[in-house]
């Protein structure tokens, strides 16, 4: 997790943090010689300076095309910041530049995400992190207690990811959010645990997924109701909980699998949001539903060639075990559609297709509703999150026909991320706005850190769809 917190007190003893172009006036003339100097030189990103007035470190803002308009930048400089605090060995620091309403935010987002780190597994001085304060004198003191809330609740998202799958399962993942979320205000949890409990309650797309995982598979839902309402919708977020995806007797190659720790980045993304919103409160009701299991196989595992009936009554062919995810969201979808979902947005990293199509910082969106799509790309713009719609083409349906069932679980490799969604589309109700997005690339990056994230679990579209429910309640 981090180890830091912030303030909007001054902190006169603390490190002093400025920026290369945005120089407070009365800073020492040293001080502004060398600022002039890291600003006009392309390859420095910062210098730090011993002066009369104290120790000062001079950052230059990241002015990269893509992440300039969208607060991206200002996160960035969160990170820069911690960054420069540990680095300096100091236990404060103080960002004394001017900073507006809208960076308050951004940069207490960019200070909490940036001072994460996963240090579970790690032993002896590499568990140990010293605790850190940051102080911004100039920020909007509101504005900066919102961005605290929304990265503590990414964090904790994040922190759930990236444990690998000896240490989550879908039990241990009820039980870690169990904890997390008693007693909140405005929240309720349910939750069905077991193969037969979900056979009973009609999720066979759980049990057929989960009945050969080390516990048994789960549905979660987190309701959030808020104290007063603007508005009658109701927001469904649904979020894919593979908390290891091994592909079943589709088994997935050896080289890389373990990456499949990660997928459960959808449940990840989902209970960040509904986090953040039962704190943040926007007068609109919103239910996160979390299907979990667990993708491994043994003699009771299904089968390729295994034909069963989803929740709506479609049968489905399991042409491959590793397309599971689709699976457990399908029963899903339906049945926050019958609780009454006006709007449901889902998050799964569910198709490898995507991450050949867009890559590892830009997500797919594709639904039934523009609206509700550019809702979503609307809110992506406004947390530096991005987001690109794909066509749901209906020509590709046909590539799901099976002569043997209602429908084939695979689509075969082209337009692969598309036939996956259409897939979907099968099990949301008539006049129901949905949204389905892929964020199989942007929820982990296990190759290397990315922008203020360090390598592991993003946590990816917590902050999107948290700003959705702001702005329909708010619409
Ligand atoms: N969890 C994977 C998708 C994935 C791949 C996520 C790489 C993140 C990184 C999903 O369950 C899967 O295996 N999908 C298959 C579907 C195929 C069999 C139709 C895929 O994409 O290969
Ligand atoms: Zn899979
Ligand atoms: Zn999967």
């Amino acid at each position: 997790m981090h180890n830091c917190t912030i303030t909007t007190e001054s902190a006169p003893e603390a490190l002093k943090i400025v920026l290369s172009d945005r120089l407070p006036a009365d800073l020492p003339s040293i001080v502004k010689t060398e600022a002039e100097a890291v600003q006009a030189e392309k390859s420095r990103k910062s210098a730090t300076i011993i002066t009369d007035a104290g120790r000062f470190v001079i950052l230059k803002l990241d002015d990269s095309s893509w992440i300039k308009d969208n607060g991206e930048n200002i996160r960035i400089l969160g990170k820069q910041i911690v960054d420069a605090i540990r680095t300096e060995k100091a236990t404060a620091g103080a960002f004394i530049s001017e900073l507006s309403d809208c960076e308050s935010r951004a940069i207490a987002e960019g200070i909490i995400l940036g001072d994460y780190k996963f240090l579970t597994c790690r032993s002896g001085d590499a568990a140990k992190r010293d605790a850190i304060a940051v102080s911004l004198p100039t920020a909007n003191a509101d504005q900066v207690a919102t961005g605290i809330q929304m990265a503590e609740a990414q964090n904790f998202a994040r922190h759930l990811g990236d444990l690998p799958g000896n240490l989550i399962n879908p039990q241990l993942f009820l039980e870690k959010a169990t904890e997390a979320f008693s007693g909140i205000e405005g929240i309720k949890l349910k939750s069905i645990y077991g193969i037969d409990e979900l056979r009973d309650a009609g999720f066979p797309g759980l049990v057929q997924v989960g009945k050969a995982g080390s516990t048994a598979p789960a549905l979660l839902e987190i309701h959030y109701t808020p104290e007063t309402t603007t508005t009658d919708d109701k927001l469904a977020l649904v979020g894919k909980g593979l908390t290891f995806d091994a592909g079943g007797v589709s088994l997935k190659p050896a080289a890389g699998m373990w990456q499949m720790k990660g997928d459960m980045g959808g449940a990840c993304a989902v209970i960040g949001a509904i986090k953040a919103i039962a704190a943040l409160k926007p007068a609109i009701s919103v239910t996160a539903y979390i299907p979990l299991a667990e993708n491994l196989m043994d003699s009771v595992a299904q089968r390729p060639g295994d034909i069963y009936q989803a929740r709506n009554g479609k049968y489905i062919h399991v042409d491959n075990t590793d397309a599971e995810g689709r699976l457990v969201l399908a029963d899903v979808l339906t049945y926050a559609c019958e609780n009454g979902a006006t709007h449901m947005v889902d998050a799964a990293t569910l198709t490898g297709a995507v991450i050949l199509g867009l890559g590892h910082s830009v997500a797919a969106v594709m639904g039934n509703d523009s609206e509700l799509i550019e809702s979503i790309k609307t809110a992506g713009e406004k947390t530096g999150e991005a987001w690109w719609e794909l066509p749901m083409y209906p020509e590709y349906r046909a590539l799901l026909d099976h002569p043997h069932a209602d429908l084939n679980n695979t689509g075969g490799r082209p337009a692969g991320t598309i036939t996956a969604g259409i897939f979907l589309s099968e099990f949301v109700n008539e006049g129901v706005k949905w949204a389905h997005c892929d964020i199989a690339g942007t929820s982990m990056q296990f190759d290397k850190p990315w922008r203020y994230y360090d390598k592991g679990l993003i946590a990816f579209a917590a902050r999107s769809f948290t700003q959705l429910a702001e702005d329909l309640a708010s619409k």
